[in-house]
């Protein structure tokens, strides 16, 4: 089953990806706020840039352009999209867009699946990084305005989940900043547990860190099973009661070869193409897709991650999350 992203979270990502005027994708040079979060051996990466117009007084600075360079899936770049959208429409000083929280960012998206919140907190947390640039270049003194801004890499301390290489701190800070009370919140908006699992129910694990921030009764039991894909509007009605995601259609195998095609030639071939590369399909056989990279991604040291981390991200979230892309 793929993911149920609204229309305005495809249409964003596909106008993104096509470089349709008024998008954000890229990067701004001599940028007045630089930001970076997340990894690309996480799957997830997020550069975000603003340019100010300047006043005498930087407090007054307003931010007139935004621009993002995302490594991610459909909803990372979404979310990226909208982020900038936010803030330009609101032209809003880099204080004021200290504001926009992730919530803003899904309430823009229409929502988005529990497990790509992740997407949204990304975004938010690179444009902490960006602010926190601009304020060193500007000489302004966050912290005697009250305003605290922690980068992911200054969260030092006990590695909790090793796979995202995520610290006590960080997730500590981030249940609370969220208001996240079960594991599945806490996968859902940081990926802690979402791969291995390990961390999850193990001694000093993401349980056992949401029973001591929040006490034991509050927290779900440990071996309570994984909830369906529910649709959100934001982290802060996550204690609203989940609506299932109704199942999606069923495709022939045709359908499912054709819709396989689309989505590389109209989502994953552009990106290839900008950077000098292509890709075509070999065959379909159930859930496996053979492709070959072609161009400058052949030969490409980064192969297998583009393999994993856009082609089959992209296919896993629209067509069925079993599938597998084998590079032949
Ligand atoms: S250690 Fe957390 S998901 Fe693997």
């Amino acid at each position: 089953m793929g993911w149920d992203y609204s229309e305005k979270t495809k249409q964003l990502f596909l106008d993104a990806v096509h470089g349709k005027p008024g998008t954000h994708l890229g990067e701004i040079k001599d940028a007045d706020g630089v930001g970076e979060h997340g990894s690309i051996s996480c799957g997830d990466a997020l550069k975000f840039s603003f340019r100010v117009e300047k006043n005498a007084d930087p407090l007054k600075d307003r931010i007139v352009e935004a621009r993002y360079l995302t490594f991610g899936c459909t909803s990372a770049i979404a979310a990226s999209e909208a982020l900038c959208c936010i803030i330009e429409e609101r032209r809003v000083t880099p204080i004021e867009a200290l504001k926009i929280t992730n919530a803003d960012i899904v309430d823009f998206l229409d929502g988005l699946p529990q497990q790509k919140i992740h997407c949204s907190v990304m975004g938010a947390e690179a444009l902490q990084a960006a602010v926190a640039d601009w304020a060193r270049k500007r000489g302004v003194d966050l912290a005697a305005l009250g305003i605290e801004i922690q980068i992911q890499d200054e969260d030092e301390g006990r590695i909790v989940c090793k796979c995202f290489g995520l610290t006590e701190p960080y997730l500590r800070r981030k249940i609370k900043e969220l208001n996240l009370h079960t594991v599945e919140e806490l996968t859902g908006a940081v990926k802690a547990g979402g791969a291995c699992g390990t961390c999850r129910y193990a001694p000093g694990g993401l349980q056992d860190i949401l029973d001591d921030i929040w006490g034991k009764e509050a927290a779900p039991a440990a071996a309570e099973p994984a909830k369906p894909v529910v649709q959100l509007t934001g982290l802060s009605r996550g204690s609203e009661p989940a609506k299932p995601v109704p199942p999606t259609e069923e495709l022939s195998p045709y359908q499912r070869a054709k819709k396989i095609e689309h989505i590389i030639e109209e989502a994953i071939r552009p990106i290839l193409r900008s950077d000098g590369g292509d890709i075509e399909i070999i065959d379909i056989k159930g859930d496996l897709v053979l492709v070959s990279l072609q161009g400058a991604c052949a030969g490409c040291a980064s192969a297998t991650q583009t393999i994993q981390l856009l082609v089959e991200d992209q296919l896993r979230t629209q067509v069925s999350d079993k599938i597998r892309v084998v590079q032949v």
